[in-house]
């Protein structure tokens, strides 16, 4: 005769118990806020490191840029920032008057790193706390508006810079990148997993360095015959290995932009029409 009344009460101690621990929780995070007249965020990332992660976020913010959207490209990367060497922009931020910085601009790409605020050398010393407040000034203490996509180049692995964004902003999207070696792999689908835990959707993969092609025979050379990136989302391009690639990150020239009629070019061209595919598809257009 008692038992239903206990498990009534027992059940809403329960949930009430939830309830309360939840808002305690969610007490403790930031607020999920979208960045003032950015529609859309894009995170290029991996768990692996060397495995392209710049190289695809620099092509694929400017490929955007030639569709004619308005694209800006954040260097998460706090402690080994390449955006300026990449998209060879080497001065500081000015501010506006609201004390906001003014991401410099190049190839029609507004970008913003901390290797453009903080000094090249010298050593800095950051902790979780630290990476996270360096991540939230990028991304709230700058005039990034109006843009269509904003492009977030990430660090390696799942640690605080992957964390803070997805607690700061809403993440549109994913795009992982990994060469198809097992060890680039496996640390690539635990940072895929992460991602699904906190909700964020993963737009597919780039796989990067599969193969090369001969330059006399045009034969292609596979490196990697029997590994598999079939553990990861669906595969988006497959970019060669290729010494022009290579050359136009080391002279600050995206290969988009260096060798706009290449194959290499046209394959980031194809990137960036799947994904404003998507987008479109996201918002009904
Ligand atoms: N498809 C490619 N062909 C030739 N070179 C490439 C290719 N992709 C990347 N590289 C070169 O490999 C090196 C590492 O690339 P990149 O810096 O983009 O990797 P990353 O994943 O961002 O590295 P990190 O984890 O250190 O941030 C660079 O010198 C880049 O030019
Ligand atoms: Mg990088």
């Amino acid at each position: 005769m008692l038992r239903p009344f206990f498990s009534i009460i027992r059940r809403s101690f329960v949930s009430n118990m939830s309830e309360r621990q939840t808002a305690l929780v969610a007490r403790g995070l930031p607020k999920k806020e979208p960045i003032m007249g950015v529609q859309d965020i894009i995170v290029v990332a991996s768990g692996k490191g060397g495995v392209g992660k710049s190289t695809v976020a620099a092509n694929f913010a400017c490929s955007m840029a030639k569709l004619g959207k308005r694209v800006g490209l954040l260097d998460g990367d706090i402690f080994g920032p390449t955006v300026p060497l990449l998209m060879n922009i080497h001065c500081e931020p000015v501010l506006n008057d609201q004390n906001l910085m003014i991401p410099p601009q190049n190839y029609n790409v507004k970008c913003l790193s901390m290797g453009m605020i903080t000094p090249s050398e010298g050593s800095v010393i950051w902790r979780g706390p630290l990476v996270m407040s360096a991540i939230q000034r990028l991304l709230k203490g700058a005039e990034w508006g109006p843009l269509d996509v904003l492009v977030v180049d990430t660090p390696p692995g799942t640690g605080d810079v992957h964390l803070s964004l997805s607690q700061n902003v809403p993440i549109t999207g994913v795009i992982l990148v990994t060469t198809p070696h097992s060890a680039a792999v496996q640390v690539t689908v635990r940072g895929a997993r992460m991602y699904e835990k906190l909700n964020v959707p993963i737009f597919g993969l780039v796989e990067n360095m599969r193969y090369s092609t001969c330059e006399n025979c045009n034969q292609r050379i596979e490196f990697f015959k029997n590994s598999s990136t079939n553990s990861l989302p669906h595969k988006l391009i497959s970019l060669p290995l290729h010494s022009h690639i290579a050359e136009c990150s080391e002279i600050g020239v995206p290969i988009v932009i260096k060798y706009p009629e290449s194959k290499y070019s046209n394959l980031f061209t194809q990137l960036a029409k799947k994904i404003s595919e998507i987008l479109d598809k996201q918002k009904g257009r």
